[in-house]
């Protein structure tokens, strides 16, 4: 990938990866019994949860006249078409019965189905696996398993606590996840007295490596000036404390901070809605602060503070980017953003033309900027 890579090319109409598992829903969300709307990847989705509590999802159309599913009548096992009446299993999306059909009219039912998803959950969320579109115009066929399990965040204990927060960012994917990965924007977009001021900029040197469709910052003791450090330097001797960052296709992003006996994990994904509406979801599992009052109150509360940074500077950014301006990116701050782009051409490449995957990195590579 040249240097000089446009980044403009990227970003108007920004293309979403689908063979993939993505946040639906935080789990508490959904009840027994209920069946709720949502969208990802442009796709409208009816999720619920079977009498059973096992959750589904579905394509929210019917595949006869399109009605969307999510107006009919869940008995916690099928779903009623609220237009004519056709009844689906709520996991499979067959069809199971056509109100209309007269006995001698044989039609094969158990051939029609709902576009059905794999769901799953995990870490206090709803996944569900949006495969490649079918062919155009084609119905719905029935349902392939997903090729891989739905990511979780690594634990390294039997007892831990955890916890998630959600926001709704008003752009693109694509600036979502380079915003995210962005080294440089922390002594300008997290200032707070607790935290961090401008003044603290200093210069940093990080190793990166390639992994499988993704990059790692390798294990390294976390930087000096920043809060995790400081709260686990009251755990564990500093040259003990190591931290882990990885990206991986299509929109994870994972940290593990270890300290001795003391982990903290957090798996962060932004996923794409619509083509210029995403949503960023925190999930973190850790068995620290179990001594400290408040602690998992305390570490929401910090988090909370800096995606509500991270979604108001998103919010400003797409006014800007109404008008299409040109975007730069440079060495070594826009970087990983600039992986993130190879990464993904690289996989789009393969799903045009097959072939191999060509990582966008050829190996260990330093990076250095201030922040
Ligand atoms: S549109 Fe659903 S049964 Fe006709
Ligand atoms: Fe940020």
């Amino acid at each position: 990938m040249p240097d000089d890579f446009p980044l403009q090319s990227q970003t108007p109409d920004a293309l979403m990866l689908f063979g993939f598992w993505y946040r639906a829903l935080p789990a508490t969300q959904l009840r027994s019994g209920e069946l709720t709307k949502t969208m990802l990847l442009e796709q409208p989705l009816v999720i619920g949860r079977d009498s059973q509590g096992q959750a589904f999802a579905l394509r929210d159309a019917c595949p006869h006249r399109g009605m969307p599913l999510s107006c009919g009548q869940f008995d916690g096992q099928q779903i009623e078409c609220s237009y004519h009446g056709w009844r689906f299993d709520a996991h499979t999306g067959q069809c199971q019965l056509i109100p209309s059909l007269v006995s001698d009219q044989n039609l094969k039912i158990d051939r029609i189905y709902a576009g059905s998803y794999p769901c799953e959950e995990r870490d206090d969320f709803v996944w569900v696996f949006i495969p490649d579109p079918g062919p155009a115009g084609a119905g719905f066929p029935k349902r392939a398993p997903a090729p891989m399990p739905a990511p979780e965040i690594p634990k390294f204990s039997e007892h831990y606590k955890h916890a998630y927060l959600t926001a709704d960012l008003p752009c693109s994917v694509d600036h979502s996840i380079i915003g995210l990965m962005d080294p440089a924007h922390g002594p300008f977009v997290h200032q707070a007295w607790w935290w961090r001021t401008q003044k603290s900029i200093h210069e940093k040197r990080k190793n990166f490596e390639p992994i499988p469709y993704g990059f790692r910052m390798s294990a390294h003791t976390p930087s000096s000036n920043s809060a995790p450090y400081k709260l686990l330097r009251l755990y564990a001797d500093a040259d003990s404390i190591s931290t882990t960052i990885d990206f991986v296709l299509p929109n994870l992003r994972s940290e593990v901070i270890r300290a001795g006996k003391y982990w903290f994990s957090s798996l962060t994904t932004v996923t794409p809605i619509t083509r210029d509406q995403c949503r960023i979801d925190v999930v973190a599992a850790w068995n620290l602060f179990r001594w400290i009052p408040f602690g998992p109150q305390l570490l929401k509360f910090v988090f909370a503070k800096f995606v509500e940074q991270d979604r108001r500077t998103m919010e400003l950014q797409s006014e800007g980017l109404k008008h299409n301006p040109h975007l730069m990116l440079i060495d070594d701050a826009d970087r990983p953003a600039k992986w993130y782009f190879g990464l993904k051409n690289a996989l789009l490449e393969v799903k045009k033309n097959g072939g191999e995957f060509r990582h966008p990195m050829t190996g260990p590579v330093t990076l250095r900027w201030r922040s």
